[in-house]
């Protein structure tokens, strides 16, 4: 029977692009959906922008856009990420979509009418100068318990106490630099110390096999009863004052979700969203018993997905996820902390801008992670040493081992017999196709690797063994060499299967390789036959370890160059665009009286009129030495007024840091030809 899978990863924040962790998390979740998929079973694979928040709303203010221009634009960002590592999302969609906006507003209200929405006044640090509430992390100050300067407002990075924003000294918004006032306000909460809550999530939460062992020890934790026997789960503040970007609460004028709150919901938003497009029955499918509802996601947001949100689902009359799937997180070279600055993390984009091949990185995230709570580590050793050895020695060298004879010798056309060696190295890689498919339903992604590539060696073993290189040169061996290669081919293919929800477009390739429809598990119970298989062309490189280190370079540092001065942080082209440079003639240059620095330049840009601006190198021209010169003016340059008249612009100049320094000071000149009033650019 084929099972209703309705699976998401969690929702990234629209504030920037996707860090190494999001592609780990996607590559876990898209190999176990492809899998599924694969066994023909019906998957429903969605993610979305989490757009709401103080940090994004603050981000998009710095950036002179709206809240919805700048996810917009993080949005039309994700496409090449997700294409370039593969990612088969059916759905993308974000949590400022008017189906999230109903959704949430439908579940508040059935959770108010349970009765399990509370409202409490409360004080908050205040920003007086931006009018706002103040999120702990733009709030700063010194840490109470140590004294360090600068620390954020829940913990310090210095000593790692862990307090109220209200216990800094000396606190200040980050926001504006004002000193906070505590301010008063009403909030909204949901009600998750009532017991009915407490009772539904303990049972919920102890289902057998629908938590990780791991994640169940630490949500017992959560439970634990205070000194006073008092239930440890406390209710959550689910509401945030305006200004805010998010979903306005009903009838609670100036009131919105907190971010949390919707951010899950986003996920049915995301599947409405996308069984709208496609026309099917959205609350046929969620209400479903049949359907699964699967979220991957990681450690550090358990708590959000174990309590809040089947509490909130179960209480809002739906169905609750059936798993919670929770992985660790990357780390690279060791456990470093991921800097930019230090260059030590693995930008996504750098990866695939470099030429590095994106399956290399799923094949090497899959084969360290398995269905435990644990961090995975990025080396760039280890990473070559995996590609090389058993991707590339291992799996594709038994194509390529075989393919040059089939279709020199043979046609391309498979032998039917293949020997009785060959038929029991094939059955014995088929019986294990049930093993490793149940090492990909159990997110044992490493050990059903590890299971595909013991098999590979078995192969490489029968070709080491019955060397068809020689048997190509023996009289009367063709029959020999046929079966030999047509063994490969097959395990060949098999392997592939068993690799595909690793290597979609690896396999894709294998399969216009084979002239073979594309494949599914089941193609593993059968067999190919006397099939005629197409011309082999190179299907994977080897990695280059150098290349994978480039990935950790740091970005290049500004260089100095003689006379000491730093490049300036880099602009982009646009930026450049915006400075308008003229060519000019200096018509007349005039001493300046009153000034020893200055010089009076008229200079004809070719607009019909001249222009009048003071340019501080008398010290290295006379201005009989200017007059009749061609030079480049900053043309838009806003007017300045100065002691001696108003400047017009500016010629361009060269000179070290220290303009008295010899050599002195340098007016551009183009070269002969250029006119007044042509745009440099
Ligand atoms: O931690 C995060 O990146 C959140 N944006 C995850 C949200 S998951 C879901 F609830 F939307
Ligand atoms: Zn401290």
């Amino acid at each position: 029977m084929p099972r209703q899978l309705f699976v998401t990863t969690a929702l990234p924040y629209a504030n920037a692009g996707f860090h190494i962790g999001h592609i780990m998390e996607y590559t876990q979740a898209d190999t176990w959906v492809r899998f599924q998929r694969m066994a023909g079973h019906e998957v429903h694979f969605v993610c979305a922008d989490d757009a709401h928040g103080a940090p994004i709303m603050i981000s998009a203010e710095k950036a002179g856009k709206t809240p919805q221009e700048f996810v917009a634009g993080i949005a039309a960002g994700r496409k090449q990420y997700l294409d370039g590592f593969h990612i088969s999302f059916d759905n993308w969609h974000s949590t400022d979509g008017p189906e999230n906006h109903e959704l949430s507003k439908a579940v508040y209200l059935s959770l108010r009418h349970n009765e399990l929405i509370s409202t409490k006044t409360i004080e908050q640090f205040f920003d007086p100068a931006k009018s706002m509430f103040l999120p702990d992390r733009f709030i700063k100050g010194e840490c109470p318990k140590c004294g360090a300067k600068d620390q954020y407002g829940d913990s310090c990075e210095v000593c790692g106490a862990v307090y109220a924003p209200t216990e800094l000294k000396n606190p200040y918004s980050v926001l504006s630099g004002a000193t906070p006032v505590l301010k008063s306000s009403e909030h909204y909460f949901f009600k998750l110390s009532d017991p009915r809550c407490v009772d539904f999530l303990t049972e919920w939460t102890q289902t057998p096999g629908r938590l990780q062992p791991e994640v169940l020890n630490k949500i017992r934790e959560w439970f634990e009863t205070d000194e006073d026997g008092n239930n440890k789960l406390s209710d959550w503040d689910i509401s945030r004052d305006a200004p805010y970007f998010g979903i306005e609460i009903p009838d609670a004028p100036g009131k919105y979700f907190y971010v949390w709150l919707d951010a899950p919901i986003g996920y049915l938003a995301s599947l409405k969203n996308y069984f709208a497009k496609t026309d099917r029955d959205f609350d046929a499918f969620v209400n479903d018993p049949a359907t699964e509802q699967i979220h991957f996601i990681g450690k550090d947001i358990t708590y959000f997905h174990t309590l809040f949100w089947p509490a909130m689902l179960h209480f809002s009359g739906r169905k609750t996820p059936n798993h919670v799937f929770v992985h660790g997180f990357m780390t690279v070279n060791g456990g470093e902390k991921m800097s930019k600055s230090r260059g030590t993390g693995l930008d996504p984009l750098k990866y695939l801008s470099l030429g590095l091949n994106a399956e290399w990185l799923r094949y090497y995230i899959a084969a360290k992670l398995n269905a435990r709570v644990e961090d995975i580590d990025f080396n760039p050793e280890d990473f070559a040493a995996r590609i090389n050895s058993d991707l590339v020695g291992k799996y594709i060298n038994i194509a390529s081992r075989a393919a040059g004879f089939l279709t020199k010798r043979f046609d391309g056309r498979l032998s039917a017999d293949l020997g009785v060696e060959g038929r029991a190295l094939l059955d014995a890689l088929r019986a294990q196709r049930g093993a490793i498919a149940e090492l990909y339903e159990t997110r044992e992604f490493g050990k059903a690797l590890r299971e595909t590539m013991a098999l590979a060696d078995k192969v490489n073993e029968f070709v080491d063994a019955h060397k068809p290189w020689e048997l190509a040169k023996q009289e009367g061996m063709d029959a020999a060499l046929h079966d030999v290669c047509s063994v490969c081919i097959e395990a060949f293919r098999l392997l592939t299967i068993y690799l595909k929800p690793v290597l979609p477009a690896l396999a894709a390739q294998v399969e216009a390789f084979l002239k073979v429809e594309p494949l599914q598990w089941s193609d593993s119970a059968r067999a190919l036959g006397a099939h005629q298989i197409g011309a082999y062309q190179h299907l994977m490189q080897r990695v280059d370890v150098a290349k994978v280190e480039q990935l950790f370079e740091a970005p290049a540092a500004p260089k100095v160059v003689p006379g000491g001065e730093d490049i300036a942080p880099e602009i982009k082209i646009d930026d450049f665009a915006k400075v308008d440079l003229r060519i000019a003639k200096i018509v007349k240059a005039e001493l300046v009286e009153g000034s020893d620095k200055l010089l009076r330049l008229t200079l004809d840009a070719g607009e019909g009129r001249t222009r009048n601006v003071f340019s501080g190198i008398r010290s290295a021209y006379k201005p009989e030495d200017l007059e009749g010169k061609l030079t480049v003016l900053v043309a838009n340059l806003a007017p300045r007024k100065m002691k001696f008249g108003i400047s017009e612009g500016m010629v361009l100049a060269a000179s070290h840091a220290d303009e008295k320094s010899t050599p002195g000071i340098f007016v551009l000149e183009p070269h002969d030809g250029a006119q007044p009033g042509m745009r440099v650019r």
